[in-house]
């Protein structure tokens, strides 16, 4: 247990030198936790009970794990079901307390549309607590987990600089809906509306000053 600990706090959950990430930039451990952070992950209090896990696509446990450490964490290698590392990170989970014994509804959205504009206020908010652990400061990025994590919105508005305007706003939506998936690549977890609704998301583009 101590040792699946260390797997879930720090980066020893995969071998790449390329992963920034432990399983906590993603996931609390409780159902309330303390901060206020809009985790991507549900919290895993209780993860060990539920009858399936990511929206339903898989029931075992292992898979669901083994997922975020391929798709986020640039780990090969899948952790099998004898790994000690596995049963390790298993022992943790299972001492968790039960919070959240239930299926998450949990969907990575097919879809992504521009957004009109939104409560600036809750934006500044809402981008502290869902995308500065990894993206830093808006504007300059000061304290970003990782370089490879644009500086928002401005890096992103100069990398797409040959997009028309009115489509400059779907990058944006598109990649917090998406994360990796789609085609779109990278290591950035998607945000589910049921954790970032669309509402709350226009108005973070809103405050970030990505224009319409
Ligand atoms: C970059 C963000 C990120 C990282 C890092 C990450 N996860 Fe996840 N994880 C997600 C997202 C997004 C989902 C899908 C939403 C959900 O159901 O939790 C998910 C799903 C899961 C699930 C299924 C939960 C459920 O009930 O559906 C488990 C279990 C899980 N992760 C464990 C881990 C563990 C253990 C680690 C560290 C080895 C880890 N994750 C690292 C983002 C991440
Ligand atoms: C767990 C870390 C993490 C979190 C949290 C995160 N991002 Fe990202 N984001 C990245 C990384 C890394 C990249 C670089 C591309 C990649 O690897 O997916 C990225 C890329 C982007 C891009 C560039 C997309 C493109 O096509 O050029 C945008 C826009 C973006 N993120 C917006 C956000 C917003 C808005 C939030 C908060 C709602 C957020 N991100 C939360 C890690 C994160």
């Amino acid at each position: 247990m101590a040792h699946g600990r260390v797997l879930f706090e720090t980066r020893a959950a995969s071998p790449s030198p390329n992963n920034a990430y432990t399983c906590t930039t993603c996931h609390a451990t409780t159902q309330h936790p303390a901060d206020l952070r809009l985790l991507p992950g549900a919290p895993l209090a209780g993860a060990v009970l539920r009858p399936s896990y990511w929206g339903g696509t898989t029931l075992d446990l292992l898979d669901a794990v083994n997922v975020c450490r391929h798709d986020f964490m640039d780990a090969q290698m899948p952790w099998q079901a004898a790994d000690a590392d596995g049963q390790a990170l298993y022992a943790y989970l299972a001492s968790l307390p039960a919070d959240l014994p239930e299926a998450v509804t949990f969907h990575v959205a097919t879809d992504a549309w521009d957004l009109p504009g939104g409560d600036a206020a809750q934006g500044k908010l809402d981008y502290a607590h869902a995308c500065q652990t990894c993206h830093g400061a808006a504007h300059t990025g000061k304290g970003r987990l990782t370089a490879r994590a644009p500086i928002l919105p401005e890096q992103t508005l100069k990398e797409h600089a040959s997009y028309a305007q009115a489509e400059l706003r779907v990058v944006f939506v598109q990649k917090v809906r998406h994360g990796v998936f789609y085609g779109y690549g990278g290591t950035m977890p998607p945000f589910a509306r049921e954790v970032l609704s669309d509402d709350r998301l226009a108005g973070l583009l809103t405050w970030l000053g990505v224009p319409q």
